[in-house]
Formats: C-alpha cells, structure tokens, sequence
C-alpha cells in the first residue's frame, strides 16, 4: 500500500468539523504516518553527520506550514482521501490555456466558465501567471516570484475567487511548480549576482571554464539553437552559472537542502491558492551530476518524492503531475519504484502515446504504436496518466531505436521522414507544421503546430478541397477519441476543441520569434465560438462531435482509469484495437482506422471479444446500429468506433 492508503486509513472517523485538537492529532498523525520515509529520503541526499539541523529545520517547517494551510482547504484534504482515486474517474475532463490568450485575465476566465461546462471539461490546467521578466520568459517558465500573480493576469485574490468559483462547480485546478530553475530576476538569483555568496550557492555557478567544460561532457543541450550550452557567464556576478533551458532560467542547486526547503515553502504556498494538480515542471532536470546526462537521476526521483512525502503532511488532497518527456521506460519512473511506488507522482504526461500517435497519422500504420505500449511494463494501480495529442510545447520523436528497426525501419531515416513530413518538406503531405530546435550536425528536430494544422486542415482549406478538409476533421475527432477513451485525464489543448489553426503571429514578435513553439498557442477565436451552434463550419463540426464523444466518456465508467486496458490485435496494420474492460461483463472496445481508405476486421473476432452480434453492431459514436453485409466489419477513413457490450 501507498501513504496516501495509509493517510486513508488512519484519518477514518475524522470527518465533520475539525477542531483545533483534531487537527492537531492529524498532522500529528501524517507527519508520524511519513517520518520515516522523509528521514530517509532526507538523509540520504543530505548525509546526516552534515546536515541533522537542516533535518530540523525542516520538521519545524513542515508544522508551520500546516498551520498555514486554509482550513476550507484542510477540509477539502480530508474529503479527498475518502474519494478513491479521483484523479482516475471517467468524468474528468481537461483543457490547457494561455490565460492572457484566452480569456485576457482571470476575471475573464471565470466569466467563461460556462463555456467549459457546454464542452464537459472540468480540469483547468493554466499556464504560467506569476512574475516573470519582461521579454523573453519562456512563457512565464522563467519565473520571479512562485506567487505574486503578474498583473497581466489581475491579481492574487482574482485567482483565489476563480479557484473558489471552481471548487463550487466540481472543476479542478492545475497550476506549474517550475521546480528546476528560477529566472535570473529572481530575487536569489539577483543576490547572487550582487555577489552573496549563500544565495550563489543557491544555484551551480562556477568562477571559471573548469567545471562547465567538464558538465558539458555528458549533459546535452535542450535548446541547441536559441540556447546552446549548458552554462552561461554573468557579467555582474564574474561566475558561470548553470542554465539548461534558456541563458536566463538558473538552475537550482538542490544538493543545498536550504533549496530543498525554501522550495518546499513555495511549492505549500501555491497549493494552499486552492489548487488540486501541482504540474512540476522539468522534473527529470531536479539533480545535476558530473560524469551524466543530468536527467532521471535516482536522486532526483528521491528528491521528488521526499516533495512528495512532506506535501501529503501538510495537504494530502494535493496530488503530483510529472512532466517528463522522456523515454517511456523512464516515464514510469516518476510512478515511484520498489517502496516509493505511488509515493512520487499520482499522474504523469503519456508522452510516448502522444509521440506515437502522430507517428501513426503519418506512417497510417499502427505497428509501433502496438510494439511500444506492448513493450511498456504496466503501471502502478493508484497512478494515471494525462492523455494529449497537442499541449505547449514542440512534439519530440522520443521513440524506441529498437522498436523502429523491428518495424524494418531505419531510425534516422524514419525521424527524418516524420520531419520532412509535418514540417512541409513533402510536397504530398498534408501537413502545416514547423521544425523546432534543428540540429544540422544531428539531423534532429521537433516539431511545432496546431493539431488541426498538423492534420491537414490548413492545407485543405488553402486548397479548397472538401474531401481534404473533411478527412482533417475526422483526424482532429479520431486523436481526441483515442485520449478520451484510453485511460488517464484526457488534456485538450484550448483551440484544438474548434480547430485553431497555426498562429504566425509570432513572428513578429522579437521576444517570441526565435521560438516556434509559439505557432502553437494562438489567441482563443470568440468570435468562431459565438457561432458554434448557427450553421456548419470546420470548428462547430469538430466542437460538437468532441462534446459528443465527452458526454460520452462520462456516461462511461468503464472508462475510469482502473487498470482496465487491453491491447488487441486486428490483423489489420492501419488499425488500433484496445478494450476497456468494466466490471458485470460490461467494456467498450474502441477500433481506430489510421488510413485515408476504409479498412475492414474480421467481424467474428470483434464478436468473439463479445462485441458484435453475428448480423448487427452498435457504435457509441455515430449512435448508430449497423447490419453486417458479409463477415467484415468495415471501418471508414479515420473512424473511430466505439462498442459497448454488457
Ligand atoms: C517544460 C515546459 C516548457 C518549458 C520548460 C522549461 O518543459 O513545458 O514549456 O520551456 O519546461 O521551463
């Protein structure tokens, strides 16, 4: 068992009003109920002969910030722990946004709360709204305070009555904690530049070339082309200072356990905003170590969970997303292993089912989809993951080299054909997208732009070709279908729900042009959404259709995340099979056509999984019952069918 099953034993018979003494008694109770692990963690990233006081330090915190901690937010910590695993249930919905691009500020985001409600999503996950240097910031990833809202945004009470606003309507809440780095506006950062040498010791700097050249060995670089190198020099401070992403994100040095704390006060503070996800941002960069890539540390997942172990002391209804966009193996990681399983992160992004799956659209084949989940060890029962087909940033090739040569596929070849394919290199393709982050000595990039750009609607309507404009919209649907009925908290990415198409302005944006990522984060389209429901256009086709398919989803538990996913094989290369078993014989088979042609399977093998009677099949989709005409159930271009049976 995990703590948090421990914390849901021992807190039973706690409900109803908490007294002062029954508080008390709870945190008593969690601290005692997680000492050990935090010890343990504690000691051994910080050994004990150095560092017994930083030990008390932090147990003198962790009281301090449960006193802190709202008492409607207490409140909430408590009914969380009763409800099982609601990270997993089939309702939740989510959408990622700009707040600045899509409803201006946060009063304007609680004015559109009712838009979410028609489309059914109930999960908010806002980019970045604290202070952040003026110009380039990354999109807020540069960081200057972790909780003074920038006034951009409006101010610290318009998010807590929009966090409040949600809670009433049952919406949750994810906001980032950028754990790795801080700006180099940040206040530390700008004591360490004036030459504090505690606040300096806060962050890897370095007086000359000796131990930047000797990191550089093995740490590769993130941003190649706006920011190469790993290091970057600041004049005022006469020292290196260690910068993965960008030259103006300082990484924190985290083998100082004051970082450790400090961080741990601010992580607490943005919980206690009322937030339910914390997102943590680059979490695998956390622990730095010469002679290494400096990525999926074990000391950076024992750090993440002693962050873990101490939030559960102090908010336990908090839970832990990791954003780790990295090889699928070392994804499940960040589940927790061995004694930490479930005690590290609750959810994290499935960014393997992301990459895979544009791999599909553009190979129309399905083959590595199936070897990769196939080859992908099971995860833990309390974790989920977050399904996306489009968020923030750039879409990475992260597939296995293996796997690819068992598809008879060279892998430099392959990710070469991917590039060429969605970054208009192919003169066939119907894809707009942008190349991010080339590499020429490599060949390696990533690639940016809207879903519905990268599925060939830009290209259709420029075109004016119907047959093509409608083959991109059933590719926007088939995508979303395939994350709503997978498994996890299906994460739309705002725009893609009306089917925004790529956002050039950023080209003229001095700040955002080095970046193409920003292709991708255009301003929400009110006016295209004021006319959803009067007429027929690309974005109310896709709207209503996603809106069908969510409403779908929630009237669905077999759809809760509880390990209930099956893979099965068509004997079809085009086509993706997976089962959702529920419980009384209950499932939904979900059958996905890649392919621009209709595809047919054995329908006697659908039936055998019990789906499908000898004449006739039901599709929850199209809402239609459908007679067999000979003994193969036929699939159009890019369908998505799903069965029910029981
Ligand atoms: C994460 C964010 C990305 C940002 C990076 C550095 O990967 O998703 O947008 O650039 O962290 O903070």
């Amino acid at each position: 068992m995990n703590q948090a099953g421990l914390h849901k034993l021992l807190a039973t018979g706690s409900t109803g009003k908490l007294t002062i003494e029954g508080k008390n008694r709870l945190f008593q109770q969690r601290l005692a109920t997680n000492l050990s692990i935090i010890q343990h963690l504690f000691f051994s990233l910080y050994p004990e002969k150095d560092h017994a006081p930083a030990f008390q330090t932090l147990l003198a915190t962790l009281s301090r910030l449960y006193e802190k901690r709202p008492s409607g937010l207490q409140r909430m910590d408590l009914e969380r722990l009763f409800e099982k695993n609601w990270y997993q249930s089939e309702q939740l919905v989510g959408m990622q946004l700009y707040v600045d691009n899509f409803s201006k500020d946060l009063k304007g985001l609680k004015e559109k709360l009712p838009y979410f409600e028609k489309l059914g999503v109930n999960f908010l996950h806002l980019m970045p709204l604290t202070t952040r240097p003026e110009g380039e910031n990354d999109g807020g990833y540069a960081v200057n305070s972790y909780t003074d809202i920038d006034p951009r945004f409006g101010s610290k009470e318009d998010l807590l009555s929009l966090t409040k606003a949600l809670r009433e309507r049952q919406m949750y809440l994810m906001l980032d904690f950028v754990v790795n780095h801080t700006s180099d506006q940040y206040p530390w950062a700008q004591k360490a530049a004036l030459g504090d040498t505690k606040y300096q010791g806060y962050y890897y700097t370095y007086p000359d070339r000796e131990m930047p050249d000797a990191f550089e060995m093995s740490m590769p670089e993130i941003f190649p082309q706006s920011s190469p190198g790993n290091f970057t020099w600041n004049e005022a401070m006469g020292r290196w200072v260690m910068t993965v992403f960008n030259h103006y994100q300082w990484d924190l040095n985290y083998s100082n356990p004051q970082v450790f704390v400090e961080m741990l006060i601010n992580l607490v503070e943005k919980a206690n905003m009322g937030v339910d996800v914390i997102r943590f941002d680059a979490l695998a960069f956390l622990w730095k170590k010469l002679g290494t890539n400096s990525q999926n540390l074990p000391e950076a997942h024992r750090l993440i969970a002693l962050f873990r172990m101490c939030l559960q002391v102090v908010a336990p209804g908090v839970i832990l997303l990791a954003e780790a966009i990295v090889a699928p193996k070392d994804i499940l990681r960040y589940f927790g292993e061995g004694l930490l399983e479930g005690n590290e992160c609750e959810v994290a992004y499935n960014a393997s089912l992301m990459a895979l799956l544009w791999n599909s659209i553009a190979t129309k084949k399905t083959g590595l989809l199936y070897k990769s989940l196939a080859s992908t060890p099971a995860k833990p029962g309390d974790c989920t993951w977050i399904n996306y087909i489009r968020c923030h940033d750039d879409i990475g090739l992260g597939y296995d080299d293996e796997l690819i040569r068992d598809m008879g596929w060279d892998p430099q070849q392959h990710r070469r054909f991917l590039l060429d394919y969605y970054c208009q290199r192919l003169e066939w393709s119907p894809a707009t997208g942008e190349i991010f982050m080339y590499n020429p000595r490599t060949g390696d990039g990533r690639i940016t732009g809207s879903a519905a750009s990268l599925l060939g609607l830009e290209k259709a309507l420029r075109q004016a070709r119907r047959e093509k404009v409608q083959a991109a919209l059933d590719k926007i649907v088939l995508m979303h279908g395939i994350v709503l009925s997978i498994g996890g908290i299906p994460l739309i990415y705002a725009g893609d729900e009306i089917a925004t198409l790529n956002d050039y302005s950023y080209r003229d944006d001095p700040d955002k042009k080095g970046d193409s990522r920003w292709v991708n984060r255009p301003r929400q389209d009110w006016k295209t959404v004021a006319n959803l429901d009067k007429g027929h256009s690309p974005a109310s086709e896709v709207f209503h259709r996603l809106r069908h398919l969510i409403a779908l989803r929630k009237a669905h538990p077999e759809l809760a995340d509880r390990n209930n996913l099956s893979l099965h094989n068509p004997n079809n290369p085009h086509v993706l099979v997976f089962e959702r078993m529920g419980t009384e014989g209950k499932g939904i088979l979900v059958l996905c056509n890649f392919d621009e042609n209709e595809q047919v399977v054995d329908a006697s093998w659908v039936s055998r999984l019990g789906y499908c009677g000898k004449k006739e099949y039901t599709d929850l989709v199209s809402q239609q019952g459908y007679t067999l005409s000979s003994g193969l159930l036929p699939l159009k271009p890019y369908q998505i069918l799903w069965l029910a049976k029981g």
